[in-house]
This record gives structure tokens, sequence and C-alpha cells, in this order.
């Protein structure tokens, strides 16, 4: 197909602040030289005519859980006039990390979690320390860990939450994470792209509204076997049947050394292109290809 016309979906602070999404420029002269006809667009931008490309394409959207509902309805429209990436049904489950019931119940390992929504009874652990977070959330957004004596500030950090309408999950503190970190593995087009490591975000103290640095000392790693097995088994089960074109699962230990999921990004991950340049032609090559297919 001659110049595939391709949206890059990207926010109004990328925009002000480019050096943000370093994936996007890349990608961008890539399709470019890929003889495709790609443009960067906020989601919330009125003027783009979605229904003008052959694909679009969620990047860099890292403002949506501000106005998630407004983002799920906006992911609706867009697949309605033309082919998303990725498709709808898999956006409205994975802006909420509740999918991580779901992941569990399909096998896949993940962090035990519970979840505390506005009006539960507040039941903290009483050993251990624990992390406490929102379900829709991102760059460790109001998150932070907690030893069971610190019991107070996290029952104030909960009642803030649930005021401003969010639910929270309380997981173990993964003290592995210290020390091995936190492994993504990234994929495009059904292939393994890379992995990248990065050190633990959460140092104790640190108050939950304050900002964290939420990629410290990243670098690429290679993946274990059963990292491997286990990302591919969380990839299947969130896409549940529908086409993937990228995703990133994030991974930390267990106390018994086994990789647990911490996340699936199947929104708008990072993809630390610039760590790995021969991932962008595979990249490139599956958003020219979905782009062809929707012609078809
Ligand atoms: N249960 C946990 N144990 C250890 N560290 C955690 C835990 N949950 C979150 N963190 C730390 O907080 C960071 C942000 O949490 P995460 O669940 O990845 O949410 P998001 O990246 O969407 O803000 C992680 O990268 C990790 O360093
Ligand atoms: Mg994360």
């Amino acid at each position: 197909m001659a110049f595939p016309r391709i949206a890059l979906v990207t926010c109004r602070e990328v925009v002000k602040d480019p050096d943000w999404d370093r994936d996007l420029p890349l990608v961008l002269k890539a399709l470019e030289e890929a003889g495709a006809d790609p443009v960067a667009l906020c989601w919330d931008d009125p003027r783009a005519d979605w229904g003008a490309f052959d694909l679009v394409v969620i990047r860099s959207a890292w403002d949506y859980f501000e106005s998630v509902d407004e983002f799920v309805a906006w992911a609706d429209a867009c697949a309605d006039v033309t082919l998303l990436a990725n498709p709808p049904d898999v956006v409205r489950r994975n802006v909420d990390k509740r999918y991580l019931g779901d992941l569990s119940r399909a096998g896949v390992p993940v962090v035990e979690t519970r979840y505390l929504a506005p009006g539960d009874r507040v039941e903290l652990p009483e050993e251990g320390e624990f992390v406490l977070k929102p379900t829709v959330g991102a760059g460790a957004r109001f998150t932070a860990r907690y030893r069971p004596q610190e019991r107070d500030i996290a029952v104030r950090q909960l009642a803030r939450m649930h005021a401003e309408g969010m639910t929270a999950m309380v997981q173990p503190y993964l003290r592995s994470v210290d020390v091995k970190g936190e492994r993504a593995l990234h994929f495009a087009g059904g292939r393994f792209l890379h992995a990248t490591r990065k050190s633990a975000v959460l140092a104790p103290g640190t108050p939950y509204d304050h900002d964290k640095t939420p990629h410290p000392g990243l670098r690429v790693c290679e993946p274990t076997a059963a990292e491997l097995a286990v990302a591919e088994s969380a990839l299947a089960a969130g896409a549940a049947g529908s086409d993937l074109l990228y995703g990133r699962v994030d991974l930390v230990d267990g106390d018994d050394g086994t990789p647990l999921v911490m996340e699936l990004e199947l929104v708008e991950p990072h993809l630390f292109l610039h760590l790995r340049p021969a991932s962008l032609p595979v990249f490139v090559a599956a958003m020219v290809d979905a782009a062809a297919g929707r012609r078809v």
C-alpha cells in the first residue's frame, strides 16, 4: 500500500516536553523511512480526524488516568472509524490494574493483591512491608511502601485516595526488587523485542504524593526462559483473543524467586527503543502490516 497514514497517539505533556517520550521521534522517523505517512496527535485533540488514518496507534497518552472514562470512550469512538491498536476492548480492560485478578484466574502468576474501594472496611497487613497504590495510575503516582507500624500514614493515604474516588491496591512489598530489580519484556507484532531492567522505585519513607523517578537505572537485560514464559502467558490472557500490536510485561520475583506479573501494559507502554535500536524495524513493520491489513 502506498503511504499508509498512521497516527501515533500522545498527550499534551509530551508535546510540551518531547524528551519525555523517547520512542516517539524514533518511530516517526522510521515510519517515514519505511514509506508511511505518520503524524503524532493528542488523543483529546478536538481537531483530529481519526477516520482519515489507516491505523491509530496509542503510544504516549500518559495523562489518560486523569480522565479514564473519557479516554476509554475516545478509544471506542476511534475504533468505530478506523483501526485502533491496541483494540478498544483491550484498552478498557487494561486501564485498571484489577486486570491482575483476571490474569490470576487465567493461571498467570501475579503479585498477590487485595483491593480497597471507597467504603470498604480498611484492613491492612499486620506483618511485613506492604505497598498501597491506585488501580488506575502510572508513574508510581499515589504509590508508597509502609511498614506495619506506619499504619496511620497508610490510612491517611487511603482516605485521600478514597476521597478522590480511587480504589487502592494492597500488595506485599516484594523485597527482591531491591536486589534484582524489575524486568520489563517488550513485544510487538507477536514477537519478543527486548527486555529491560530497572531498579526499585519506592524508597522507604518517600511520601505517596511525591514525584518518583519512574525508571531508575534503566538498562537492557536478557530475560530468562521462565520470565519469557510468564510474559507470554500474561499477553495471551490479557489479549483474550484480540490482536495485540504491542505490549509490555513487568515482572518482579516473589520471595521464592519465581517471576510474578506486577503490571501488564497494553495501552501506552514505553518500549525504550533507544536502548535497543534493532527492535525499531520490527515494531515499524508490525505497524505498516497492520495499516495495510485494514485495506485488504
Ligand atoms: N508490590 C510491590 N513490591 C515492590 N515494589 C513495588 C510494588 N508495587 C509497586 N512497586 C514499585 O512501584 C513502582 C510503580 O508501581 P507499578 O505497579 O508498576 O505502577 P505504575 O508503574 O503503573 O505506576 C514499580 O515500578 C515498583 O518499583
Ligand atoms: Mg510500572
